[in-house]
């Protein structure tokens, strides 16, 4: 499935209001990795400002042990503090990374905000090396942009 085809898909997961907010994340998790083949792990973080710590709220692939990021550490810290997208094509040259499966080759962080701040992130995991362009930010801010709508 492409982007496009993806979109409604995730419009009607999130206007789900019988189902809890966790519950319509874990579905879109559960989309995006099952449907994109360079997402072998996709999970949403979302931030307590006051402890600098992000929190893992859904997730689908494997668990793992990263449930509680502090700020500033691995991909995602950074990404809580840049407020800005990061694109990694090759984990291995990350200096600051957090390894959650030896079989990731390649990460992206996309920042979501709602009402200006950065709340949080969607972080997708891929076992594919350098396989994420502008398309996957595009469509990944978009996604974000509907989550803001019911967080
Ligand atoms: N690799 C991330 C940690 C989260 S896991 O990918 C699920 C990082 O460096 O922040």
């Amino acid at each position: 499935m492409n982007f496009d085809t993806l979109k409604p898909e995730v419009k009607r997961i999130l206007d789900r209001s019988d189902l809890p907010t966790d519950a319509r994340l874990t579905g879109v998790c559960e989309l995006l990795q099952s449907n994109l083949s360079h997402y072998d792990w996709v999970g949403f973080y979302f931030a307590n400002r006051k402890d600098r710590t992000l929190h893992l709220k859904a997730f689908a692939g494997e668990p793992t042990d990263h449930t509680i990021i502090p700020f500033g550490k691995g991909i995602c810290g950074q990404v809580a503090e840049s407020n800005e997208n990061f694109l990694v094509p090759d984990v291995k040259a990350q200096d600051n990374y957090i390894a959650c499966s030896i079989h990731v080759k390649a990460e992206i962080v996309i920042p979501l905000f709602k009402d200006g701040n950065n709340i949080g992130q969607i972080d997708i995991d891929s076992h594919t090396p350098d396989p994420f362009t502008n398309e996957d930010e595009r469509f990944l801010e978009w996604v974000n942009e509907k989550v803001a709508e019911i967080v």
